[in-house]
């Protein structure tokens, strides 16, 4: 594969199509060993960060909810779970090869008639106006092309009221935290996680880059409010690795 077909870091700085096509070749190529890999290199964490966001939701039966970016289906099945099995939720990608590996997680788990798996952009969702109660989003947003328009997006689709749960990378909060964090993120993750995975995509160098790039917890709660949301709130994980950001139509 020639250099420039390898964008990897460089993405990270890109917005719009290019952007998104970029990101889309990446999680093709991992598809396979993204659940793997999200389990090696967050030492599992992974798993308590999706369920204290899915905690953010109310639990009441015939919620309708869509996940967005639902990639291998964790927190849609974990949508399913906490809604006490009775609620229509749609699992919403714009990769098919990780919503293939989403749909086998469904059929294993026999949950393929209350999860429905959809090809859809962020940023131009087929639904009507206000047709859920909440909105998920695991490590989504981050990678999308146009975040403003994503989110305005997800604010539309959004029954007035409801109410957006945003998981996502974030900045930790203390100065020497961050720097063992970063340490690890631009010389351990990209090594561990190119070799895991065989990758020639520079995906495990676009992770930490575009995690540096995003915008930090205050900044994405005016990003929030911007794209039409009246209140907005966040929790960091683990000292601000992650946080969850709370957006109430
Ligand atoms: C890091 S994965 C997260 C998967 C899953 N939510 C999780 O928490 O494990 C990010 C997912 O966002 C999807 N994605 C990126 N841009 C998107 C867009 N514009 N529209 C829909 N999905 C998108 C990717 O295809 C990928 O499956």
């Amino acid at each position: 594969m020639e250099n420039s077909q390898i964008p990897g870091k460089a993405a990270s700085t890109w917005t719009g199509p290019a952007r998104e096509q970029a990101v889309q070749r990446m999680f093709t190529a991992i598809a396979r060993f993204y659940d793997l890999n999200n389990s090696l290199l967050s030492f599992g964490l992974h798993h308590s960060w999706k369920r204290k966001a899915i905690a953010h939701i109310p639990s009441y039966p015939g919620t309708q909810a869509l996940d967005l970016g639902a990639g291998t289906c964790d927190l849609a099945i974990l949508l399913d779970r906490h809604l006490q099995f009775s609620s229509k939720i749609v699992a919403a990608d714009l990769n098919v090869a990780m919503l293939r590996v989403g749909q086998q997680k469904l059929r294993t788990q026999q949950l393929g008639d209350r999860i429905t798996c959809l090809q859809m952009n962020a940023e131009h969702f087929t639904f009507p106006d206000q047709s859920f109660d909440t909105v998920t989003a695991g490590f989504c947003v981050r990678n999308v092309g146009n975040l403003p328009q994503a989110l305005k997006e997800i604010c539309r689709v959004l029954k007035p009221g409801g109410r957006f749960v945003c998981l996502e990378f974030s900045r930790p909060v203390s100065a020497g935290f961050r720097k063992i964090y970063d340490w690890y993120s631009f010389h351990l993750l990209p090594w561990i996680g190119t070799v895991v995975a065989r990758d020639g995509t520079g995906v495990y160098e676009y992770l930490p880059a575009s995690i540096r790039n995003f915008p930090d917890q205050s900044r994405l709660c005016g990003l929030l409010k911007d794209a039409g949301f009246q209140t907005v709130d966040y929790h960091n994980l683990t000292g601000g690795i992650v946080a969850i950001h709370v957006a109430v139509k």
